[in-house]
């Protein structure tokens, strides 16, 4: 019996020295947190103890994402591409809403089971179109360098990541978005 491939601590290394949020969930059962960088827990509030275990939906609060969650669901079942980028709402751990730009892409093994899945969050709410970008251009180093790390352990990194043609527009889209919440709702 092959035993599941570990992630090198190289990866978890490159993930502390990041300057983006970084998050690694198992691909079993639920897809528990198995990892996050400091980035993650800065953008996110939650200290690193309050995280590891849970699958993320927790970030989501109240909101209900439907389509946003349909689109997860179609890459995370192996039907929506090798990645995906995808706005959705998030709840600080202070109660603060943002629109959260999740990256994801899937770490498999050797006969292309999916053993992890690697993501990166961004908040797109509170940015300007220099920052999303200079962001893109950080993830997709980061993707370039966990590559050969992964490899060395059996692993393959799918997906990369291209430059997002309408950045402005969705930093505007995201604005917009906790501007409704906030008149629908009053709740921050
Ligand atoms: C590694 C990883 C990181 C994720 N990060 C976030 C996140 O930052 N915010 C979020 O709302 N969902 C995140 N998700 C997605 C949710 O965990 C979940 O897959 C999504 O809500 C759809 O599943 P559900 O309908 O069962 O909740 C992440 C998933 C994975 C595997």
């Amino acid at each position: 019996m092959n035993s599941a491939p570990s992630i090198p601590e190289e990866i978890i290394k490159l993930f502390d020295k990041s300057s983006i949020a970084l998050s690694l969930a198992s691909a079993g059962s639920d897809k528990p947190l198995i990892a996050a960088n400091k980035k993650f827990c800065e953008l996110t509030g939650y200290d690193i103890e309050e995280i590891v275990g849970k699958n993320c939906r927790f970030l989501q609060g109240n909101y209900d994402n439907t389509d946003a969650k349909k689109n997860i669901h179609q890459f995370l079942n192996g039907n929506a591409g090798l990645s995906i980028r995808q706005p959705l709402i998030n709840v600080k751990a202070d109660g603060t809403p943002f629109i959260n730009l999740l990256y994801m892409s899937r770490l498999c093994d050797g006969i292309g089971n999916t053993q992890f899945i690697l993501a990166s969050q961004f908040d797109i709410s509170n940015t300007h179109t220099e920052n999303l970008n200079h962001y893109g251009v950080v993830l997709g180093n980061t993707l370039k360098k966990i590559t050969p790390l992964a490899h060395q352990a059996g692993i393959i990194l799918e997906g990369s990541i291209t430059a997002l043609a309408n950045s402005t527009a969705m930093i505007a889209q995201a604005k917009l978005t906790l501007a409704e919440l906030q008149s629908a709702n009053h709740i921050f």
